[in-house]
């Protein structure tokens, strides 16, 4: 089936980390967010693919270039971020008269849940979630979908829109909805004109992941890292001997574990990595391509970027470490509050809880901390962003 990817937003909410590239390309596990998706609609069965693109969209071309996987792949181009449904209008010259799948390039679902999806339309993905306020809202009569509210205040189900449909190919014509109270157009008011005249049915998905904040980066992480890390070879890189590998472990060619390392899985250490000699990598964790850890320098649960050094001395817990991000000795990071209340972060200007026991911080790229810095739980670097020597950083920077 045609399949429409939604891939043109900027990814406010995840500043300051899509300062430089847009939220579909940062990494989880070994590939780019949004090719977790794309790959997932091809497993599917996605025969063709349209990726709307828009925000910094050249990372996206370079990436997937005409074809993913053997399944032919063609761009448009979303102007301004007028709503999901104009992203689809944006793709739909590039659609056949048949049906047509389309799925948020931000999200992580699960393979059984979108293989029947793909396999019986007109269908939307759904989810039980405890907050159903900010997503559309799905209310199912006998088996169908019967309305949709999107981000109400008083959500008539805690199941919502997961973001993955599939529409019949009279939808196509369809799409020229009207702006929404938020001033977008909507593709649930889309859904919402495809239920009136079609069946449509609710899919249930196992599991399912909206990456929106920085820490539904670790999420996906947390997720994708486990998969990759069982199915890829454990060894493939140079590993000393002298090193301890347990759980969910993969060195990839081209990258080197020194002697006295141990790596507690699920860990993936990309091509160019080294980590020691005496490292202590724990999981969730991902060692980005050429990114460096050093001797005695204790990693857990957190993703470093390509490039990224952490050379001497140094604890990073449930943190993210942008490109080429360079921790001076013996920086070490807070990740858990001593009231022991969810770790807030800050979200489009507004401090906001995360709903996290354990999280530390969040480093755009270029960032470099001077030697003994403490980086205090929940604080979050911007791009290119300093410390002095010895400082001990509490507020944003
Ligand atoms: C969109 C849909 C919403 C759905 C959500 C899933 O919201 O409009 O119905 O629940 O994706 O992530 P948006 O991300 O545009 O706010």
């Amino acid at each position: 089936m045609q399949t429409v990817v939604l891939a043109a937003g900027r990814g406010t909410r995840m500043r300051p980390l899509t300062d430089r590239r847009p939220k579909p390309m940062l990494p989880v596990a070994d590939r780019p967010l949004v090719a977790h998706t794309v790959g997932a609609a091809v497993e599917a069965g996605a025969d063709r693919i349209v990726l709307v693109v828009g925000y910094e969209s050249d990372p996206l071309r370079e990436y997937f270039g005409r074809e993913y996987r053997g399944v032919p792949v063609e761009y448009a181009v979303q102007e301004e971020r007028a709503g999901t449904a104009d992203a689809v209008r944006a793709g739909a010259h590039l659609l056949e008269d048949e049906p047509f799948a389309v799925l948020n390039g931000d999200a992580l679902f699960d393979q059984a849940g979108l293989d029947e999806l793909y396999a019986d339309g007109p269908a939307v993905a759904s989810v039980r979630v405890d907050d159903p306020t900010q997503y559309g809202v799905l209310d199912v009569d006998r088996g169908s979908v019967s309305g949709i509210v999107e981000k109400p205040a008083d959500p008539p189900s805690d199941l919502i829109n997961a973001g993955a449909y599939c529409f019949p190919a009279e939808a196509r014509r369809w799409l020229d909805v009207p702006e929404s109270e938020r001033g977008e157009r909507e593709l649930t008011d889309v859904l919402e004109r495809t239920i009136d005249r079609a069946d449509v049915r609710p899919v249930p998905l196992s599991r399912w992941l909206d990456v929106g904040r920085p820490w539904e980066l670790l999420e996906a992480n947390e997720w994708k890292v486990a998969e990759v890390a069982e199915r890829t070879p454990t060894r493939a890189g140079e590993v000393s001997e002298d090193a301890t590998l347990r759980g969910p472990v993969a060195v990839e060619d081209g990258a080197e574990v020194r002697e006295g390392v141990t790596l507690e899985g699920p860990v993936l250490v990309r091509s160019g990595a080294t980590v020691g000699p005496n490292a202590y990598v724990r999981g969730a964790s991902l060692i980005g391509p050429d990114a460096n850890v050093g001797h005695a320098v204790e990693i857990k649960n957190s993703v470093l970027m390509r490039e990224a050094a952490v050379n001497h001395l140094s604890y990073v817990g449930d943190s993210i470490l942008g490109r080429d991000s360079n921790f001076g000795a013996g920086t070490v990071v807070a990740n858990l509050r001593h009231d022991d209340e969810p770790v807030k972060l800050t979200v489009k200007g507004e401090r906001v809880s995360t709903g996290r026991r354990k999280l530390g911080v969040v480093v755009a790229d270029g960032v470099k901390t001077g030697i003994d810095t403490n980086l205090n739980a929940g604080v979050s670097l911007s791009t290119g962003a300093t410390t002095a020597p010895g400082e001990s950083v509490t507020r944003d920077r």
